[in-house]
């Protein structure tokens, strides 16, 4: 469960829509679908595994799994990159989930109710030409973040997350209900089932990859932190299969709650991140007491964003720790310098947009790349085999096939071919 916390986030119900949106939608999706079953599952399954054997920090994680499989320290490097990935996502993930805190406050206030579709949407124009107001609540969610992490109550937050994200998933299908109703619903659908192939170019596939990195956070070392966690005797494909399905079906129901609704209020699929905030609080302003559905609405995002900026900033704090600075003090550095991060991020879009890119899209599947190729290659089919014992050995032949060939071979075609190099 705190793992479904940690990849159920801003990435699902925010992202996923806006880029799949951006990207043209069927082609896109069907991309983004293959990435997560193999890539991304197989990878996920060797980094909780990574995790699961060292019990500790990714960085330390990393050097204890190379001494153990004869390798060279130097692998340790997926555990650094982690480590400065997930402060660079922090930077801007802070920022929007700074957007669904104002939009708990609009909901409140029910600053949108009652008003036309189109002035609806403009409302988050408003709050994109006005720093000050992001400045504010971006600086209070990370104040939550930091608060949470210093104090080391990770633990408990889990347990709140645990109980509180069924309830989002119920309202989630509440408003499928509303967008089935009342949105243009075939249109929705076909959008993001309807591969048009045509509409694909080589950078939607790279970002239909690193967006099943992102969405499942995977690649930087914060599932290797939650195998830790694991007991020996769990079953770590069980748990990876049961997070990857409801991570993949809760964005695809948050893109059938958004894109009927652009489509009936004659908005544009490709209006980028804002979309989420431009098309939600539409359905809530046409709905009975849709000042409150809106308000407990944001109210959960938010809270799901909080439970995956911890997951960001943890691996440093933890690796912090372990080199012998104080919890406090590591967390105020880490958290300052993402506050600054944010900053830079609020008043630059060129900012936010090279976080988001270089992040989801490049250091993400290069950590995903080096971890196949170490529990392929360097650690061996016996070892890996051996922590993870409770699949038959047809299906853990298959999974470790992928994670030998299939996944490195994939992120490098889809590397080189965005990058130019193949057709
Ligand atoms: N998976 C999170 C989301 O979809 O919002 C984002 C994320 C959290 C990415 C933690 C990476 C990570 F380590």
């Amino acid at each position: 469960m705190a793992t479904t916390g940690a990849a159920v986030g801003l990435g699902n119900i925010w992202k996923f829509p806006y880029i799949a949106g951006e990207n043209g939608g069927g082609a896109f999706v069907l991309m983004y679908l293959l990435c997560i079953v193999l890539l991304g599952i197989p990878i996920m399954i060797a980094e909780v595994m990574l995790g699961r054997r060292a019990r500790e920090n990714p960085i330390h994680a990393m050097l204890k799994n190379s001494r153990d499989a004869g390798a060279s320290k130097a692998w340790a490097f997926i555990g650094a990159m982690g480590v400065a990935c997930g402060m660079m996502i922090l930077m801007y993930y802070s920022v929007v989930a700074g957007w669904s805190l104002e939009y708990v406050w609009q909901s409140m206030q029910g600053s949108y109710m009652d008003k036309s579709a189109t002035e609806v949407a403009a409302g988050f124009g408003v709050l994109a030409s006005n720093p000050e107001r992001q400045l504010l609540w971006h600086s209070l969610f990370l104040l939550l973040t930091a608060i949470i992490v210093g104090l080391g109550v990770t633990r408990g937050i889990g347990t709140a997350v645990d109980n509180l994200m069924p309830l989002l998933f119920v309202l989630l299908l509440v408003l499928l209900g509303y967008s089935i109703r009342n949105g243009n619903f075939e249109l929705g659908f076909n959008f993001l089932f309807n591969a048009d192939f045509s509409k694909l170019t080589g950078d939607a596939i790279l970002i239909a990859m690193g967006h099943a990195f992102f969405t499942l956070s995977l690649g930087m070392g914060t599932v290797m932190v939650y195998g830790s966690y694991m007991p020996k005797n769990s079953s770590i494909p069980r748990a990876v299969l049961a997070v990857a399905f409801l991570d993949t079906i809760i964005a695809l129901i948050a893109g059938l709650i958004i894109f009927p609704l652009v489509f009936a209020s004659g908005l544009e699929p490709g209006s980028g991140p804002g979309l989420l905030f431009e098309t939600l609080p539409i359905a809530f302003s046409g709905m009975w007491n849709g000042s409150i559905f809106g308000t407990v609405f944001f109210i959960l995002v938010s809270i799901a964003a909080l439970s995956s900026s911890i997951s960001l900033i943890e691996p440093g704090i933890a690796w912090l720790e372990k080199t012998g600075i104080s919890r406090l003090f590591a967390t105020c550095g880490l958290g300052l310098i993402c506050w600054l991060g944010g900053v830079a991020s609020i008043y630059s879009s060129a900012v936010f947009d090279t976080l988001d890119y270089a992040t989801a899209n490049v250091m993400l599947p290069l950590g995903g790349l080096l971890i196949a190729i170490f529990v392929g290659w360097k650690m061996g089919y016996t070892r890996v085999r051996k922590e993870i014992s409770d699949i038959p050995a047809l299906l853990f032949n298959i999974m470790f096939i992928t994670l030998r060939f299939i996944a490195p071979i994939g992120v490098i075609i889809i590397f080189a071919h965005s990058l130019g190099f193949i057709a």
